[in-house]
């Protein structure tokens, strides 16, 4: 048993090793980033970032952006949100998600990575990766006291990458959106730790004993158009990335109104962060960092075949990258 079990570290750590040289060796070479741009540090990838809204602002006027979040001044976002350019964005599937960003290359740069949420969108062709951070959030990259000269430079080069998202002490919550009522449900995901995002939300009518899909409205937001009225209480069935289903049981009461917060028991495990953070590189992208995700977490013969599909996706990540000019 003990020989079994050190077998499969040995072969979950050869997995891994081949991960690391594929994604070091391989993607960030296919990956047709400006070479001026790379940097020594194969963890990091190269980015441009500008800035909007008010100069110690959170970001969008109506505080809301394409996301859809609310309150994105205060905790747990506290103003260091970005746009996202469509690979950050992805058509709002990279809402939430959580990245650390650096800059080196201007003189006020501190260099000290700082971690953003994507809780909005952007469209301007800037670079490959464009991140348009609040005020705050680009103001957080200078030396003390040199917030407002790093804004003056107006864009700049930064590095970045993904890294789970960790809201201590919250638990996933909905919001439903203004306008739903008995026959169209609309709702907004918000803090979920890990990916920040989820791929997927089912709902349940009162004891109907199944899940209907609900469907990407824009941002988080997700809505279902009924054919009839929807009897409450609701059970909401989420799914992360690595495809994790948790169940709120009935946690939009019988009595909800739009325009409230329900606050569900349940939340992703993010990982040791640590692991999370060292992990979730390679190439830089959501790929990448599920891979690193599963092989931190899991452990023996799980963490063999999951490192393995890990290493497939990002092998067939790299080979659509060469299709990339
Ligand atoms: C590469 O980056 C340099 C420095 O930022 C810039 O001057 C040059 O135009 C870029 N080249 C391409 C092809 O984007
Ligand atoms: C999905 O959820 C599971 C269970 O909480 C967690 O272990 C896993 O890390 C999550 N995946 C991602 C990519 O966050």
């Amino acid at each position: 048993m003990a020989s079994m079990i050190a077998s499969s570290k040995v072969v979950t750590l050869g997995a891994l090793i081949f991960l690391l040289l594929v994604s070091y060796g391989l993607c960030t070479r296919i990956v047709n980033f400006n070479a001026s741009h790379i940097t020594a540090d194969p963890y990091w990838v190269a980015a441009r970032a500008t800035w909007y809204g008010a100069p110690t602002g959170a970001g969008p006027y109506d505080n809301g952006g394409a996301c859809g979040f609310k309150n994105v001044n205060l905790p747990p976002f506290s103003a260091m949100t970005s746009c996202g350019n469509q690979p950050l964005f992805k058509d709002g599937k990279g809402c939430g998600s959580c990245y650390q960003i650096r800059c080196l290359n201007h003189p006020a740069c501190s260099g000290n990575p700082e971690t953003v949420a994507i809780t909005d969108m952007n469209y301007y062709p800037v670079a490959k990766y464009h991140f348009d951070l609040s005020g705050t959030a680009f103001g957080a990259l200078a030396q003390p006291g040199r917030n407002d000269e790093l804004r003056h430079a107006g864009i700049i080069d930064i590095q970045f990458k993904r890294v789970p998202c960790i809201y201590p002490g919250l638990t996933v919550t909905f919001h439903i959106e203004h306008g739903s009522n008995p026959v169209y449900f609309a709702v907004l995901v918000e803090f979920e730790d890990g990916d920040g995002d989820v791929v997927q939300v089912d709902l349940m009518e009162a004891n109907s004993g199944w899940w209907t899909p609900m469907r990407e409205s824009w941002g988080s937001i997700w809505r279902l158009d009924s054919n009839h009225r929807l009897r409450a209480p609701f059970s909401l069935r989420i799914t992360n990335e690595s495809g994790q289903k948790l169940v709120a049981y009935q946690v939009i009461p019988a009595n909800w109104a739009p325009n409230t917060y329900y606050r569900s028991n349940i939340q992703y495990q993010a990982m040791s962060s640590g692991a999370g953070l060292d992990m979730s590189s390679g190439a830089g992208l959501d790929i990448s960092s599920t891979a690193g995700l599963v092989i931190s977490s899991a452990a023996g013969l799980d963490t063999k075949i999951l490192g393995i599909s890990g290493l497939i996706c990002l092998v067939l990540f790299c080979l659509h990258g060469i299709e990339v000019p």
